[in-house]
């Protein structure tokens, strides 16, 4: 059942813009429409008004005026989600965090950055490497994705492999709750058992329980130097067991990418980067190294080149120069947009122990052949993270929103006897949601409605989200 929310008045209005000013507050259609997507599949819901609050106070005010009034609210950040988290899906307010983009303080001493959510995820990078500082986390969207998304989705990146994703960096936040309430949700320590974890709690809640305004960031020491490498292989499952085999034998790469023929094929051509792929290659892996001294990282490209050797492996290239890795990297990084701009798609963020990975490759191409559609594969294999981007192409409008539903689904039931999950690293937002029983009973989400509850007892904030319907 729809929940009913209070459609937005001309009062609404004029509140929003006696607290925000005029320019703050946007409600010409074609701004609207720019909020109402994200970059999930081709979907659009226009919010009522876009509200560019500048501070917690802002916000706090908003929240409990929504909350009195029972307007729905759904907070964005740069918007560049693949669950749908940031569509406001009953119109209502789109909260942007955007003007919430200055970084407040790097404390080179305890090696921790205090920032606003609206900064963008590489800005906040180059900012503190200034300072011989390193954060690791580095979703794919860096160059747009903000910090605050990131928390929202707990989101990951090539480099979680050797250094984890974004929870593992969170020390503390400043939340908004949806009755206006401003507070911290822990300390700036490295070390806390002070009861229920509440900034643990925040991360990858996708918006749903509160509006993060200040985040708190453990920093490590910026490594030196890094190496990268390019594997091709004659097969789809052997660089996975390639993985597999470099782990075992103690490296420790900072990331390990995964890539099929058409992901590489894709992005080369719409990054407009050349590179020379074997006729008989059938996927990739890029293999980066990182650490302070050169010597030992070339010893263990020796050591990998023999173990890719002995997995199957057609060639291997070395990226030599700072310009060669870009490129490299680019190929990996636009994978999603160079899909997109093949075909409207249905991404998948599949997850599994990863030594299951070639078992899982393998089931979604068999999957996808025996409900009739086509699927590009690529991700994070050292974190057995496989995005699977399932491709509308010529598929019919009854073939894409019913039929390959039950393959989606068959898909998630294979990670979840895999030992693996639905989402690794983009939420399950909007368009995962009717997937969720596959891995929780119905205990399991009464228990976590519950906590939405405490939070947010008249669901105000980010409604649609999570929850199957
Ligand atoms: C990537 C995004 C889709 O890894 O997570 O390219
Ligand atoms: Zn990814």
């Amino acid at each position: 059942m729809k929940p009913a929310y209070t459609k937005l008045n001309h009062d609404h209005l004029q509140f929003f813009t006696a607290l925000l000013g005029e320019s703050n507050v946007l409600v010409n259609e074609e701004e609207k429409q720019k909020y109402g997507r994200d970059y999930t599949e081709d979907f659009l819901f226009v919010p009522e008004v876009v509200l560019l609050p500048q501070n917690a106070s802002e916000i706090s005010e908003i929240l409990k005026y929504c909350n009195n009034q029972r307007v729905a609210v759904t907070p964005r950040g740069a918007g560049t989600g693949l669950s749908g988290g940031a569509l406001p899906l009953y119109g209502g307010v789109v909260l942007s965090t955007e003007k919430l983009n200055h970084i407040l303080a790097i404390d080179e001493d305890n090696f921790q950055v205090t920032t606003e959510p609206g900064v963008i995820n590489d800005e906040l990078r180059r900012a503190v490497e200034a300072k011989g500082l390193f954060y690791p986390p580095d979703p794919a969207s860096k160059g747009s994705c903000f910090i605050g998304g990131n928390l929202a989705e707990n989101s990951g990146g090539p480099k979680a492999v050797k250094y984890g994703v974004t929870k593992d960096y969170v020390l503390n936040l400043e939340v908004v709750l949806p009755n206006g309430e401003i507070m911290w949700t822990g300390a700036n320590v490295l070390k806390n058992s002070t009861g229920y974890n509440l900034t643990q709690l925040l991360v990858g809640s996708e918006g749903t329980l509160g509006v993060i305004t200040k985040v708190v960031l453990k920093l490590l020491g910026k490594p030196k130097t890094d190496l990268l490498m390019m594997a091709s292989f004659g097969d789809l499952v052997s660089p996975c067991v390639a993985v597999s085999r470099l782990l075992n034998a103690g490296i420790t790469p900072s990331a390990l990418e995964y890539m099929e023929r058409n992901a590489v094929e894709w992005s080369m051509r719409y990054a407009d980067v050349s590179l020379e792929l074997e006729n008989d290659m059938q996927s990739i892996l890029l293999i980066e190294l990182d650490g302070n001294d050169g010597e030992i990282l070339m010893r263990e490209c020796e050591q990998i080149y023999e173990i890719l050797e002995a997995n199957k492996c057609l060639n291997v290239l070395l990226a030599d120069t700072a310009a060669e890795k870009e490129r490299l990297w680019k190929v990996r990084r636009i994978c999603g947009e160079a899909v997109h701009a093949h075909s409207v798609y249905k991404e998948e963020d599949t997850v599994v122990p990863r030594f299951q990975l070639p078992v899982l490759l393998q089931k979604v191409k068999e999957i996808g052949a025996k409900y009739g559609f086509e699927s590009v594969c690529y991700g994070h294999a050292g974190d057995g993270n496989l995005h699977v981007n399932i491709l509308k192409g010529e598929l019919d409008d009854e073939a894409w929103n019913h039929t390959v539903k039950h393959g989606i689904r068959e898909i998630f039931e294979t990670c979840h006897q895999l030992g693996g999950t639905i989402s690794g690293e983009h939420g399950i937002g909007l368009v995962q949601k009717e997937y969720l029983d596959v891995v929780f009973n119905s205990a399991q989400i009464q228990l976590m409605k519950g906590i939405k509850q405490v939070f947010d007892p008249h669901g105000i904030l980010n409604p649609g989200k999570i929850f199957p319907d």
